[in-house]
């Protein structure tokens, strides 16, 4: 089995999964096996990322992008912007995680 080019690792944990993290799970995981990247991209819902209050929160590798507050209609954007595309979806993009921890 080929490697997969990303990762993608999503919270589901205690706020994030509040706000709305396993519809953005459902919906990340329909969207994937729709556009036939199951084998390409990973999806990883994961325990808490500490950053918490932030979430939805997801970390995609190799890239090493932070999205904070993905909304289930972000998911279509989110998979053909970034997982396909490569290029990170701006309006979502965590900037805290980027060299300024401790701003709030
Ligand atoms: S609960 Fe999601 S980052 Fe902590």
């Amino acid at each position: 089995m080929p490697l997969p080019e990303r990762h993608v690792l999503l919270c589901t944990s205690d706020s994030c999964r509040k706000r709305g993290a396993r519809k953005v799970c459902k919906a990340l995981r329909k969207a994937l096996a729709e556009r036939g990247l199951k084998r390409r991209v990973q999806l990883v819902p994961v325990d808490c990322l500490k950053q918490c209050g932030h979430g939805p929160m997801a970390l995609v590798y190799p890239d090493a992008t932070w999205y904070a507050g993905l909304e289930r209609d972000d998911v279509p954007r989110l998979v053909e912007e970034h997982l396909e595309g490569g290029k990170p979806l701006e309006a979502r993009l965590y900037r805290r995680a980027h060299g300024k921890r401790g701003e709030g």
